[in-house]
């Protein structure tokens, strides 16, 4: 072991991205992005950009992008902070609340990167198993930690707790709940307004997913002015550069566009769920732009993942106790789904499970 490198960094085993295959022509239903182009302004911003404007740093406080979320979320920029990617925000919640010899909560199987993110930190991890049908469990008396990272609707499962549940623990916790809502604009509802009422309650959210914006990096968190406040003192000066600033802006003021999106992928989503079922898949109730599926019980996840990727359709399978019995589709146009579903009723050659690519994320 080399002895420069940090004991908690030489132990660490990192975070498992989702494959992002060369091939042009791959179904790629792994990784939750939006199958669909961003904004039409966003275009617009690319074709008018100046690249002399590059020369000068960017705002480091997102001062016009903050105002903007402010306006569609209803609250004032001083509730908003932008990071790089929902990640960075993520990163930064266990540095700015999580101390020393601290440990932070989450459900497990949830993110995957919570735990590595604690490793980084060098601090401890408290994960709840989630119940036998991945619902949430009642949080355990005297569970208390610093940080707890709620994410709703749920990753791998695609399922929504009731906001209620999570009001509830935060007003239990002396420590900070940080709400997850990456994929909340496919979910009956969200939970920016509890925000405002806690002073202990963060939500982050991602231009990744219902934005179509996975390529820039942007995420931001709504939350009380005094934790805002404190993911502003930790952040690198410059952490959201100027092009992502500007696309920000163009994407959030559409936000009709951003409905049509999301009707859309809910509309696939709903067509992708019964075709599933006809064929005897179990499929959780997705709240997301994914589904979490159950092969019927003649043919496993494993054997299905690597017949599917043999015909060019990629989804997503994390081997393991609680989660190797499931895959996780990501809702891609009618065209692409409608290809999965073919691949879907093709016979499945037998013995592949030895091939199927070991991954052991839960991320996107
Ligand atoms: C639950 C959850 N949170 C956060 C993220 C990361 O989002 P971002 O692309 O903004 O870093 C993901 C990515 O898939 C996710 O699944």
């Amino acid at each position: 072991m080399n002895t420069r490198i940090r004991p908690n960094v030489a132990r660490l085993t990192a975070y498992t991205p989702g494959e992002q295959p060369d091939d042009p022509q791959v179904v790629k239903l792994n990784t939750n992005e939006n199958p669909y182009p961003p904004a039409p302004a966003v275009q617009e911003v690319l074709r008018t950009v100046q690249a002399a404007d590059l020369r000068l740093y960017p705002d480091p406080v997102c001062r016009e992008l903050r105002t903007a979320i402010a306006e569609v979320h209803g609250c004032t920029p001083d509730h908003v902070f932008c990071g790089n990617g929902s990640d960075e925000i993520l990163s930064l919640c266990i540095r700015a609340f999580c101390p020393n010899r601290g440990r932070i909560g989450y459900f497990e199987p949830s993110y995957s990167l919570y735990p590595v993110l604690a490793a980084v930190a060098d601090v401890g991890v408290a994960p709840l198993p989630l119940a036998e049908d991945f619902t949430c469990p009642p949080i355990p008396p005297r569970y208390d930690v610093p940080v707890f990272f709620w994410t709703n609707p749920n990753a791998p499962t695609s399922m929504a707790a009731p906001l209620e549940d999570v009001a509830a623990l935060a007003d239990g916790s002396e420590g900070v709940v940080v709400l997850d809502e990456a994929y909340a604009d496919f979910a009956a509802a969200q939970a920016e307004a509890w925000a405002w009422e806690r002073p202990n309650l963060l939500v982050t959210r991602t231009f990744s997913k219902s934005y179509a914006l996975a390529g820039i990096r942007l995420g931001y968190a709504l939350g009380h002015p005094d934790l805002i406040a404190a993911l502003f003192k930790i952040k690198d000066a410059y952490n959201v550069d100027r092009l992502t600033q500007q696309i920000g802006l163009a994407a959030i003021t559409d936000q009709a566009y951003l409905q049509s999106l999301v009707s859309r992928i809910k509309a696939t989503r709903a067509r992708t769920v019964e075709a599933l079922q006809q064929r005897g898949y179990g499929v959780a109730l997705s709240q997301t732009n994914f589904l979490w599926i159950k092969p019927p019980a003649d043919c496993t996840a494993a054997d299905c993942f690597a017949a599917w990727r043999a015909q060019g359709v990629l989804v997503r399978y994390f081997p393991g106790e609680r989660t190797g019995h499931h895959l996780r589709v990501t809702i891609g146009t009618d065209a692409q789904m409608a290809r999965f579903i073919e691949v879907v009723d093709l016979p499945l050659p037998k013995a592949t499970t030895q091939h199927a690519k070991a991954d052991n994320g839960t991320g996107c």
